[in-house]
């Protein structure tokens, strides 16, 4: 009996822990589906935020950027911070694509790293979370 309720307390303990997690991650989680994307092909992008710039401490800067005319990165958070509003649908000779800067910055970061994910469907889940905010 002494055992059980040890068991039980154990699953609890676990169980809170579960269900706090699950709550941050859904308040963390971004929906990225530009509306650019006339024609998706895939579903939105769920992205975890927070997890980026707070727990694993990236650079605000690794992600945005707003380059002055000397090319040094002047972003911060009072500047655009939506990707799509400089880069577009289709190449312009200038600035990258769209669907090609997303995938550099968020492919080439997590392969470099041998972290986070990398397949199709770990990005583009096909079922989706509930979106807190969308974008
Ligand atoms: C690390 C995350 C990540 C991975 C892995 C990834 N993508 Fe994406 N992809 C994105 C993000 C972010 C966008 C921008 C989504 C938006 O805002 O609509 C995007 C956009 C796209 C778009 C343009 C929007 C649309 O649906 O038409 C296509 C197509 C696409 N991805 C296909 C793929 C394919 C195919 C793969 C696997 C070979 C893949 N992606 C892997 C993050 C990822
Ligand atoms: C790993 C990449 C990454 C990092 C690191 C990152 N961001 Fe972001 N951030 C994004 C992406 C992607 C979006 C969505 C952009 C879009 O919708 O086009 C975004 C959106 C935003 C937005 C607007 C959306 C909103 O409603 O919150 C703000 C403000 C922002 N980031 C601030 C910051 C600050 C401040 C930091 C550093 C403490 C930071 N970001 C770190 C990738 C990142
Ligand atoms: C104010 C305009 C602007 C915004 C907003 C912007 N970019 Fe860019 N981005 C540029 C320019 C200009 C370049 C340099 C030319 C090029 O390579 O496309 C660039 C380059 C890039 C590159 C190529 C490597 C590098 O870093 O130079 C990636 C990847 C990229 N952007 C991803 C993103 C992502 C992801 C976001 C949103 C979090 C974003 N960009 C927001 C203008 C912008
Ligand atoms: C500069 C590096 C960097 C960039 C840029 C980056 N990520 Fe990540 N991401 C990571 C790392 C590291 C992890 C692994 C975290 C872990 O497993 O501890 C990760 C994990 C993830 C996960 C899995 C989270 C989980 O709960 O396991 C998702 C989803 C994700 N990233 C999406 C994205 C998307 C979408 C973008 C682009 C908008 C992006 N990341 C850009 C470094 C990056």
């Amino acid at each position: 009996m002494k055992k059980n309720l040890a068991v039980c307390s154990g699953i609890a303990v676990l169980v809170a822990i579960c269900v706090s997690m699950s709550v941050y991650a859904q308040d963390d989680m971004m929906t990225l589906e530009h509306d650019i994307f006339v024609d998706r092909q895939r579903p939105a992008v769920l992205f975890p935020h927070m997890l980026h710039a707070d727990e694993l401490g990236i650079d605000c800067l690794d992600c945005h950027h707003v380059y002055d005319a000397t090319g040094e990165n002047v972003w911060d958070d009072s500047e655009e911070s939506d990707c799509t509003a400089c880069h577009k649908l289709e190449a312009d000779g200038k600035t990258m694509p769209a669907m090609k800067a997303f995938h550099t910055n968020c492919q080439g970061c997590h392969k470099e790293e041998g972290k986070g994910s990398v397949t199709c469907g770990e990005c583009h889940p096909r079922t989706k979370q509930a979106p807190k905010e969308t974008h």
